[in-house]
């Protein structure tokens, strides 16, 4: 059930004038904590833009996990002049910029029913061979997880990645485990306490903030209730031999040259091997959901009978 496959014929049909009804339900098969997956990419890179990112290797991999490049401040960090070379970091610099660009494009087309709801994230580049890294626990990808940022909270955005294996042989293979409100119930209750909605400053004292203007100056990273539970979620999954031994999953194997996507802060996911993939990271609103009562920060909502971000 997870993985959705869409070869190209599918997809030149969908958006055709009668495509709108199937792609509607791509976007239900997503939020279900399905894989929408392409196994030819939409979104080819130029053979001259694949030479110079499979040239990159990276050093210092313990400090940083990817090259990374922020479509915001058109910024790029992972690739040091230094080693490579001023013209390098540029072109690298322009290939994650159309790259980032082109999948925006796609998917305003691909996505059509959220509207755009959404915030166009960090893009990354994975050069590293997946295979036998050495991270702290907390930090692997081989094991077992939901995505959570520590230092970004969402506030109940989705998180949605889009990802494509430019190894030219070789998959890029990864574990899925169950949707959501299934996985959750080996943790809630037991490991992890439902999330409660804590409100420091009470009723009254939020209507006082509101009128001083107080309110505005809550800062936009801080942790809500969603947040702190999606976080915990995070570690708990990774810390729980048990679980990432006897839970229900599912080997997939990408192809080269392959794309896919996936809503990672909601179906558990690990990489166990594989080396250079691009990634786009989308935050996208909850309520542009086809399905809102499948989204996280709902199905925590309903479960706590609270409010949470
Ligand atoms: C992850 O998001 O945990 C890693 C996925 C990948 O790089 O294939
Ligand atoms: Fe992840």
């Amino acid at each position: 059930m997870p993985v959705h496959t869409i070869p190209q014929t599918s997809l030149q049909n969908a958006f055709t004038a009668a495509g709108s009804k199937q792609l509607r339900a791509w976007c239900a098969d997503l939020e279900a904590g399905g894989v929408l997956y392409f196994p030819v990419t939409p979104l080819p890179i130029p053979a001259e833009d694949l030479e110079v990112l499979l040239g990159q290797q990276q050093t210092g991999s313990k400090l940083h996990k990817n090259i990374a490049y922020k479509p915001k401040n058109d910024e790029l960090t992972g690739v040091d002049a230094k080693t490579s070379g001023a013209a390098t970091v540029r072109q690298v610099q322009e290939i994650m910029r159309r790259y980032s660009q082109n999948i925006e494009r796609f998917l305003t087309r691909f996505l059509a029913p959220y509207k755009q709801r959404w915030v166009l994230d960090y893009a990354s580049y994975r050069p590293l061979e997946e295979k036998g890294r050495d991270l702290k626990l907390r930090r692997r990808n081989d094991l077992l997880h939901t995505d959570a940022f520590p230092t970004r909270p969402t506030h109940g955005w989705r998180i949605l990645r889009f990802f494509h294996n430019i190894h030219p042989t070789r998959t890029r293979d990864w574990i899925i485990g169950e949707p959501f409100p299934r996985v959750i119930g080996s943790f809630v209750p037991g490991t992890l306490a439902m999330p409660r909605s804590e409100n420091i400053l009470g009723r009254g004292g939020k209507q006082l903030a509101k009128a001083t203007g107080l309110s505005k100056l809550v800062p936009q990273w801080k942790r809500t209730p969603y947040d702190d539970f999606m976080m915990r979620l995070h570690n708990a999954m990774k810390e729980n031999e048990d679980f990432q031994q006897s839970c229900v999953k599912e080997n997939v194997q990408f192809a080269p040259g392959s794309s896919w996507m996936v809503y990672t802060e909601t179906v558990p996911h690990a990489v166990l091997a594989g080396q250079y993939a691009l990634e786009q990271t989308f935050l996208v609103d909850p309520a542009a959901m086809v399905t809102p009562e499948s989204a996280p920060v709902a199905v925590l909502e309903k479960m706590a009978g609270a409010r949470l971000v």
